[in-house]
């Protein structure tokens, strides 16, 4: 017999939870999960163990918040409103899955990598500017230009314009808060200016179709169907919006965790055909995307409980990722680790939505960790990290690092 949710006696997911760094985390969510599989804050279900997080990943009874969060707080319409229910990540049903297929036919093995060389440029660049010094903050110096770069050649926009797209993506990102308030109009002035530079750049595209994806977007055809004006628009925004932040933040996390695991760090130096095991172990280890939002359009049964709809619900993929039916000591970070047959980390999602870009994602990542791993020698925490709130995307503040200069 189910237990009603208002009935479960479950932990309460506490404040330090929601201000500290990848350590506390994982010891939170262990301790979480050990006492039941589901834990509450007032307003939200977590989902601890790592087999309910990969089923509901593919229950269509729970989908992304992204439109609540805006009626949440009174808005209804608009092009704030408007813009969000085109956003992949919210959509559904057979409009997501539509404009899903059209959008991945373009994100093929090939146009990936032919962007490596410009990644290992553009990353060589953010290095050449600190590598003498010994030391730098990796938040500015190193994480925050580096995905926008990639995105401005997935896109085939030119590289000067990085600043514009930095400045839309974080406004942007503002919509996905719940403290929207005065920004609104901030956000809907980043939406106008991005839509009319897509459009541009669209009809450049056009006449002059060049090897990026946006030209590959303009020109992707299924059995007739194409994307529409306003849909090469939502898809060039969601590609910035999804890509930007969740990268720079988990580099800096994976940078983090060698920074603090030398041990590590000394076996990607001698080995650097390491660097996609260092990607996958350190995402595992502590994710950028550690809460993926979902509401219930349904009565859903988890663990005995039953959740009931319209409950707001975080499927926990730190706590996931660390759950040790799943994988051996889960705590310990192994680049040399035997993964289970089948065994990948819940970082990218899951399901329909599963990040479109992981990738584009994982090649960041190793071009970026060979790079580091070849010119810091010695790497180090050089201060103590400050760290963004544990809501969203998770990473540090700022991240001061030292290594060896030779
Ligand atoms: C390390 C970096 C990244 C991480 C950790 C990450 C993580 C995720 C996760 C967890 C989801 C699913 C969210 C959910 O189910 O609630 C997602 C979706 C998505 N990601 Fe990523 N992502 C990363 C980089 C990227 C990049 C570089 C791009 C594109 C250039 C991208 C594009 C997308 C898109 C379009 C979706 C929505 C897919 C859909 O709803 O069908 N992501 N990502």
């Amino acid at each position: 017999m189910a237990t009603a949710l208002a009935d479960a006696v479950l932990p309460l997911v506490s404040l330090e939870r929601e201000s500290s760094g990848p350590l506390p985390i994982i010891q939170v969510s262990n301790k979480l999960r050990e006492q039941a599989a589901l834990a509450r804050s007032p307003f939200v279900v977590y989902v601890l163990r790592r087999g309910d997080v990969a089923r509901l990943l593919h229950d269509p009874r729970l989908r992304g918040p992204g439109l609540d969060i805006l009626r949440l707080q009174g808005i209804t319409d608009g092009p704030l409103y408007d813009s969000t229910a085109e956003v992949l990540l919210f959509m559904e049903g057979e409009d997501h899955h539509r404009l899903r297929g059209l959008v991945a036919r373009t994100f093929t093995p090939k146009a990936i990598d032919r962007l490596r060389p410009m990644m290992r440029a553009s990353f060589a660049e953010r290095i050449d500017e600190v590598a003498a010094a010994g030391r730098c903050d990796a938040v500015p110096d190193l994480c925050e230009r580096y995905p926008i770069d990639v995105i401005c050649a997935l896109l085939g926009a030119p590289a000067d314009d990085w600043p514009l797209f930095s400045r839309w993506a974080e406004g942007i990102l503002r919509s996905l808060a719940f403290d929207i308030g005065d920004h609104r109009p901030y956000i809907e002035q980043c939406l106008a200016e991005i839509n009319d530079y897509i459009d541009e750049l669209v009809e450049r595209k056009r006449r002059e179709p060049g090897a990026d994806i946006l030209s590959d977007l303009i020109a992707v055809e299924e059995q007739g169907d194409r994307l529409t004006p306003s849909e090469l628009r939502a898809v060039a925004r969601v590609i910035l919006v999804a890509g930007s932040d969740t990268t720079r933040n988990q580099l800096a996390l994976s940078l983090h965790t060698f920074a603090t695991h030398p041990d590590q760090w000394q076996l990607l130096q001698a080995d650097p055909s390491l660097a996609p095991r260092a990607v996958e172990e350190t995402m595992r280890y502590i994710a950028a995307t550690g809460g993926l939002a979902r509401v219930a359009l349904e009565d859903v049964e988890v663990a005995g409980v039953v959740i009931p709809a319209g409950t707001m619900v975080v499927l926990d993929t730190v706590s996931a990722n660390h759950d040790p039916s799943a994988i051996d000591r889960p705590d310990i970070v192994d680049l040399t680790r035997d993964v289970p047959p089948g065994y990948h980390h819940l970082t990218f999602g899951g399901g329909v939505h599963y990040c479109l870009g992981a990738s584009l994602a994982r090649a960041e990542l190793q071009e970026a960790l060979a790079i580091c791993a070849e010119r810091m020698p010695d790497l180090a925490l050089d201060g103590e990290p400050t760290w963004k709130p544990n809501l969203g995307i998770f990473g540090p503040a700022s991240l001061p690092l030292r290594w060896s200069v030779r």
